[in-house]
């Protein structure tokens, strides 16, 4: 069912545009997205995170529900699908369910630590086909507009060689909302680390960064844009609407019904994906 993505990315990164990395949270994301991606006959990396993996009851039941998706829709592009900062434990359990791709995000550790661990799971994702991401800097939480904690490009150098299929890095960007005052990407690191190494580059926290940012990061380097709040907020706005309309209480068209009450919002989703598809430039497979 799955793609590991490597050629993809390689692909993207040598040809400079990225292949958006979308969160999936339950059916309602994984249709949207799926939709997109067919839609767009672009390759679609769909991921989870642990809390959202835990909300849906767990990674077997993410793998089983994407891949039942992917049947049941009639998909025809590739898929990968991917562990969204995962810890050990984590990246192991979703290597041994097939898993695609696992991000370990070791960035929270010493960096040897780090290393010795994301080449851990090199191996036993490798012995397998299975693409890893590892993270290195730190990605800004949104709290205050400090950007996290720049990258270093020895430390690309060093990951790299041990054999990451992505890296991501702390180059400013922050997850979640950006806050008031941000201070943008820093390129200059960015450039610096993509001319060290040639491994496809990955921007986290890509929900609200302005387009020509999006794009020059992608000019450098970026290979992979993960997004997640973006889709939150456009499922909210179109929900929020269908509720102030006060479609919900029109009881005559059924309209409580959850497969009415979510379907702006799943909309919504399908939309926002295909115009960050555009930003992206992700490449049509046909
Ligand atoms: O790993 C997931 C992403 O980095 C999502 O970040 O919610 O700011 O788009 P975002
Ligand atoms: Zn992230």
């Amino acid at each position: 069912y799955f793609d590991n993505g490597n050629q993809i990315f390689k692909d993207a990164r040598r040809e400079h545009y990225a292949v958006g990395a979308y969160n999936t949270n339950n059916l309602e994301w994984t249709r949207a997205e799926l939709r997109a991606a067919e839609e767009t006959r672009t390759p679609l990396l769909i991921q989870v995170s642990t809390g959202a993996a835990k909300y849906m009851g767990g990674y077997k039941f993410v793998k089983d529900m994407v891949a039942d998706q992917i049947d049941s829709m009639n998909i025809s592009v590739p898929v990968i699908l991917n562990l969204d900062h995962g810890d050990y434990e984590s990246a192991k359990e979703c290597i041994a369910l097939g898993y695609s791709s696992v991000m370990f995000d070791g960035h929270a550790l010493p960096v040897e630590e780090n290393l010795a661990k994301t080449k851990e799971i090199i191996k036993l994702a490798h012995e397998r086909g299975i693409s890893v991401e590892a993270e290195i800097g730190k990605i800004g939480e949104n709290q205050g507009a400090d950007g996290g904690e720049l990258a270093s490009v020895e430390d690309a150098i060093t990951f790299y060689k041990a054999g990451v299929d992505k890296l991501a890095c702390g180059i400013g960007n922050i997850h979640g909302v950006y806050p008031e005052g941000w201070k943008g990407l820093n390129f200059d690191r960015l450039k610096e680390i993509a001319d060290a190494v040639p491994v496809p580059l990955v921007l986290h926290g890509g929900s609200g960064i302005p387009e020509d940012q999006v794009k020059k990061a992608i000019s450098l380097g970026i290979a992979k844009v993960n997004i997640n709040t973006e889709f939150q907020l456009a499922f909210q706005k179109a929900t929020r609407k269908y509720i102030e309309d006060k479609k919900d209480l029109d009881t005559a068209n059924k309209g409580y019904d959850p497969r009415k009450l979510l379907l702006p919002g799943t909309e919504a989703i399908t939309a926002a994906m295909k115009e960050m598809i555009s930003w992206l430039g992700t490449k049509s497979i046909d």
